[in-house]
């Protein structure tokens, strides 16, 4: 959550690369942005400040720089895209804050659990605070440190006084250099010809550089002229640890789609064929640690979640192993019974979901084996696995999640073929169900999508049932549905109806009824043509119609696989739900963030 962007280097437009760099970091938090670049001429000065400030409620989207930020031609520049956690959506909330003096300024990402009583304290010093943040007490805290030291040691004693899991990039006036610190939230860093960049990860930097060190917690590093990596904790000097990242600048960008949405559903087509082909050594690799495992956990949070859940029915399935399953914000409380012979595994686009990172540390401590399932190489996620494997789905940039569910199912279902000893039947199935989605994408199938949202758009509740493989299916295109077009969504299990949910059918209520091919097609049926019964407006998603749907979406039969086009069916049909239903930015609904890293 929250967005970081800082330059410093030799190009005198530090504002305007900043500018650029938060435009693709916005996915990560968007209430209210700001930019404050270092006065590197006098003419500029506002309140007095060493710095060119400004600050916005609202998206950042195509905003250009104030008169004064492209006036100030600074090589030092920091800013930040704020998702609120401590004090409302307001310009005074908005980061970058300053210190009394206004020479130091700081983004933030993270929670500072302890800034009541440092705030207490700074306040007895008669520090003026000019916002509600936990964030501001940072600045006024490194201002006072700075009575007494330098910039770098005033840095890292303020940060270790700090509680939480927090990510921070502190410019100093007086200093050409810029530092950064982190124990929690994910920082990149990238050297680049003209100078050197610190995000919050690496979207906008691979425009400048691929040569980057993602930092590690309890780091800091200083930038201005060279770069020095120091512990946190000591002090001592860290040798920079660089790697190439291989994301493509296209990766980035829109390109011909309206939305990033759209764009990252049509890539899954990619993905999935990509996988089949080149996933087979890492499949290999998660079957064989579940198999020598005494108790197996999948874990994580949203759609991630309904990933491990799928995950667990296709173990079962097809490996006739068990695997448990647990929401990342729950595992801590299933944790007892766990040894050095169980292997968890953490399923998780942006590798930085707080839930998941703290379930890890928990599992940890009692010796467990970590096998995580991550997107984003050299995440928070990706470091703590003692095995990683990579889903190769590159950056997701809509905060609804789309090609990356879709990855990890597909490493899943890959896996536990290979561990049925049945790998080229699993990479078949992957190759048909990304036919299916070829098809499902086309113009004409796009069509007969969109007439069924002109008849449920008006309506405020929709349910979704499917069992087994469709039961995690009818969740994930529950929440598709409710974060892309705020209607009303809920999943239920088939079975369940009858405990409960059918009290909310009425005349006209649309229901949609995952029905594959296989055991649970009878049962569906008659859950459908219970809810038929009560007047509900039933719509099919499977590879065979019947007389019970009055609108029927048809997938090819997939077996194992088939729930991966349901779920794309069901991201087409919120996509456009949302647009029919007038939201102007399904790419980035309101009060999410992409990476959740605050709890
Ligand atoms: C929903 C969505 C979220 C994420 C969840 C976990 O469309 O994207 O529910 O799945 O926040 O995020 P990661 O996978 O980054 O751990």
């Amino acid at each position: 959550m929250c967005g970081i962007f800082a330059y410093v280097g030799s190009d005198n437009k530090a504002s305007q690369k900043v500018l650029e760099g938060l435009k693709l970091l916005e996915y990560r938090g968007y209430d209210s942005w700001g930019i404050a670049s270092r006065i590197q001429n006098s003419k500029f000065k506002i309140q007095n400040s060493k710095f060119t400030l400004e600050k916005h409620v609202g998206k950042i989207g195509n905003a250009e720089l104030s008169s004064e930020l492209s006036a100030n031609s600074s090589q030092l520049a920091l800013g930040h895209t704020r998702w609120a956690t401590h004090g409302g959506v307001t310009v005074e909330n908005a980061h970058p804050h300053l210190d009394c003096k206004k020479e130091i300024a700081v983004i933030h990402n993270g929670i500072v659990e302890n800034f009541q009583e440092i705030k207490h304290e700074l306040v007895k010093k008669r520090h003026v605070f000019t916002s509600q943040t936990d964030t501001e007490v940072i600045p006024h805290l490194i201002e006072e440190y700075l009575k007494k030291e330098g910039f770098a040691s005033s840095v890292k004693d303020a940060f270790n006084r700090l509680k939480g899991l927090n990510a921070i990039v502190v410019a100093y006036a007086p200093s050409s250099e810029i530092i950064a610190a982190k124990t929690g939230s994910p920082l990149v860093m990238g050297h680049a010809t003209d100078g050197f960049y610190i995000a919050s990860d690496a979207s906008g930097i691979i425009k400048h550089t691929k040569k980057v060190i993602f930092l590690k917690d309890n780091e800091m590093v200083i930038l201005g002229k060279n770069i020095q990596l120091v512990s946190l904790s000591g002090g001592q000097k860290i040798t920079p640890r660089y790697e190439t990242i291989n994301w493509k600048i296209e990766d980035e960008e829109k390109g011909a789609y309206k939305h990033f949405l759209i764009k990252e559903i049509h890539e899954q087509l990619n993905v999935i064929e990509y996988i089949a082909l080149n996933s087979l050594a890492d499949s290999n690799k998660l079957a064989n640690l579940i198999d020598k495992a005494f108790g197996t956990f999948m874990l994580g949070c949203g759609t991630a979640s309904y990933a491990a859940l799928a995950g667990t029915y296709l173990f079962s399935r097809i490996a006739k192993k068990h695997v448990n399953f647990s929401i990342g914000s729950e595992f801590t409380y299933l944790i007892d019974y766990l040894t050095p012979e169980s292997l968890v595994i953490p399923i998780s686009q942006s590798g930085e979901t707080i839930d998941v990172v703290s379930s890890i540390e928990h599992a940890k401590e009692k010796s467990s084996k970590i096998a995580a399932v991550v997107n984003v190489r050299g995440s928070t996620i990706y470091r703590q696995a003692d095995e990683k494997i990579l889903l190769y789905a590159g950056p997701e940039k809509a905060v609804v999640g789309t090609k990356s569910f879709t990855a990890m199912v597909a490493i899943l279902l890959l896996s536990a073929f290979s561990l049925a000893k049945k790998q080229n039947e699993g990479k078949k199935l992957l190759h048909q169900a990304s036919k299916n989605i070829r098809d499902i994408l086309k113009e004409n199938y796009i069509k007969e999508i969109k007439k069924v949202v002109e008849k449920i758009k008006k309506k405020e509740h929709i349910y979704i049932i499917g069992r087994g493989l469709s039961y995690a299916a009818a969740l994930e295109t529950s929440l598709k549905i409710k974060e892309t077009s705020y209607m009303h969504a809920e999943g239920f299990a088939g079975g369940e109806l009858k405990h409960g949910v059918i009290a909310l059918i009425e005349k006209g209520t649309p229901c949609i009824v995952i029905a594959p091919l296989d055991e649970t097609y009878d049962d569906i049926i008659s859950n459908a043509a219970e809810i038929a019964a009560r007047g509900g407006f039933i719509i099919g998603i499977g590879p065979k119609n019947n007389s019970v749907f009055d609108a029927f979406l048809p997938t090819e039969d997939c077996r194992d696989a088939t729930f991966i086009p349901q779920v794309v069916i069901a991201q087409v049909l919120a996509y456009n739900l949302a647009l029919s239903r007038g939201i102007s930015d399904p790419d980035k609904p309101r009060n999410l963030a992409k990476s959740v890293t605050v709890k």
